[in-house]
């Protein structure tokens, strides 16, 4: 299957939206609208896709630039509607072939419904075929006039449609397959004597109608592939369509997860068979897992690698490579730039950066690790903080093979433990510690024999003192 040419029309203001950004961006599923709509094109190997901007151009041309660098813009100054904007795409290029005209707003469409749609259109050979599909509550969407013999006449605007064309149920999507040639002749055709003064794309069905081309309403089953965005609750709903759509793909595909209403996995996530997800986690950007490891509960990972066999529990990491049964959490924060090794631990509280964390070596608790590098077999004691930061500029600590860092240890960046070395609990280490040694940095102990007893005369913890003496 491949196509001439991809018309997207994505210039339109998105003025339910009330947003500052422009509609075709706003995200689900990992992805924006408009790259869910290329994603679906690109399944058809599109020759040339041109897209019509207008509203924010700047931000969308931008966005489209770093997501589909081979595909050209069109500028669509004023808003005369999709005829318009369809005119001004074709107007440098008549397209030889077929022409696939689409909104950049309909995130749930799929690949294999165009795939479906543009096979269907071949091979009844018609000038034009518009995709169609019964909708529960079709105000608003352009409605698909037939006549006695069942046959696509044309297609009436909600704003221009009759009491009696408004109780029809088949909606037009607003995606439509032209021969080229043909679409070229019908869109100098068009005017804006409607409701709203514009140029109607639609209005091409009716015009080669009548000039006695065949014409086709191919209707799509699903009715939610074709939901459109145009306000913030519709992109709630293509949202969770989405959302049910993608966790009943990883499920076929042999995922456990087990509360798929609270699992919001992006479009752009690879899992393996024997993944088990746990409610209220989150699986984003590019992020893959491998299989037997174990996610959630409330897990959000974004742009992480996860290893076979590695558990991650109540914890959040962005751009982190989780090694093979290493184990996170609950409640550890890694962040851009950790490398847990294999079988490694980043336990309960552990925040890290920029980190790399040998095989086998464990962070249990209550540590920060920034800028680091751990070597294997090691463990960094309870409330270990890698004192990264002067001030000014960030420093990086070195930590070898074996290495006991003793609890509540600072390690003041720049520094090194040598293999096999110990820190005392306790000590702030400024100084390297050569391998096999034992760095201690800390005051020694004094004990001030009676102070309680003088100087807290008659509390509870004297009284505790005395009674601890007369026994002796
Ligand atoms: C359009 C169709 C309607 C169909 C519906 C499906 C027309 C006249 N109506 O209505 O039959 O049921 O889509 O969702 O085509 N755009 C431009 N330039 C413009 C106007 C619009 O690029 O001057 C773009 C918009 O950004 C949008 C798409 O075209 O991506 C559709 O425009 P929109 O205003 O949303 O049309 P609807 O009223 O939804
Ligand atoms: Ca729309």
């Amino acid at each position: 299957m491949a196509v001439e040419t991809v018309i997207i029309l994505a210039a339109g203001d998105g003025t339910r939206m009330k947003s500052r950004q422009a509609k075709v961006l706003h995200s689900v599923a990992g992805r924006s609208l408009l790259g869910h709509v290329l994603a679906a094109v690109n399944h058809v190997n599109p020759h040339n896709i041109r897209i019509v901007v207008g509203a924010n151009r700047t931000s969308v041309e931008a966005h489209i630039a770093d997501i589909s660098p081979s595909t050209t813009t069109v500028f669509q100054e004023v808003r005369g509607g999709t005829g318009h904007a369809t005119q001004l795409a074709l107007a440098d290029r008549a397209p030889a072939g077929t022409v696939l005209v689409l909104a950049g707003d309909t995130p749930m469409l799929t690949g294999q419904s165009l795939e479906a749609f543009l096979a269907a259109h071949n091979e009844g050979n018609f000038a034009a075929s518009v995709l169609t599909a019964e909708h529960p509550e079709p105000t608003g969407y352009g409605r698909i006039i037939r006549d006695d013999n069942d046959e696509l006449l044309r297609i009436v605007e909600e704003r221009d449609a009759t009491e009696d064309q408004k109780f029809i149920a088949e909606i037009n999507s607003g995606v439509y397959a032209f021969d080229g040639a043909k679409l070229v002749s019908a869109i100098g055709q068009i005017n804006n004597s409607n409701a709203q003064g514009e140029l109607y794309l639609t209005d091409v069905i009716g015009i080669l109608k009548s000039a006695g081309e065949s014409i086709a309403a191919i209707m799509l089953e699903d009715f939610t592939e074709i939901l459109g965005v145009n306000d913030r609750v519709q992109l709630a709903e293509s949202a969770a369509l989405l959302r049910d759509r993608i966790n009943d793909q990883w499920m076929r595909d042999g995922v456990t997860i087990v509360d798929p209403t609270t699992t919001w996995i992006d479009a752009t996530v690879v899992l393996a068979n024997d993944v088990t997800i746990h409610p209220g986690s989150a699986i984003l950007g590019t992020t893959t897992i491998a299989t037997g490891a174990v996610i959630g509960p409330r897990t959000t990972l974004t742009n992480c690698v996860v290893k076979e066999g590695a558990s991650v529990l109540e914890s959040l990491a962005v751009d982190t490579i989780i090694g093979e049964s290493a184990t996170v959490g609950p409640f550890t924060y890694l962040r851009s730039g950790t490398v847990l090794g294999d079988s490694s631990k980043a336990g309960a509280f552990v925040e890290m950066k920029n980190a790399t964390v040998g095989t086998g070596s464990k962070v249990p608790h209550l540590s920060y690790v920034g800028d680091a590098t751990i070597g294997e077999g090691s463990n960094i004691g309870a409330a270990t903080i890698f004192v990264n930061y002067d001030g000014v500029d960030k420093h990086h600590t070195t930590v070898g093979d074996h290495v006991r860092i003793g609890s509540d240890t600072m390690l003041v960046a720049p520094v090194s433990i040598g293999d096999g070395a110990y820190t005392a609990a306790g000590s702030v280490i400024t100084e390297n510690v050569p391998a096999g040694a034992i760095g201690v940095g800390r005051a020694k102990q004094r004990n001030v024999i009676g102070w309680v007893l003088r100087k807290r005369a008659g509390s509870k913890s004297a009284q505790a003192a005395e009674a601890s003496q007369t026994k002796g």
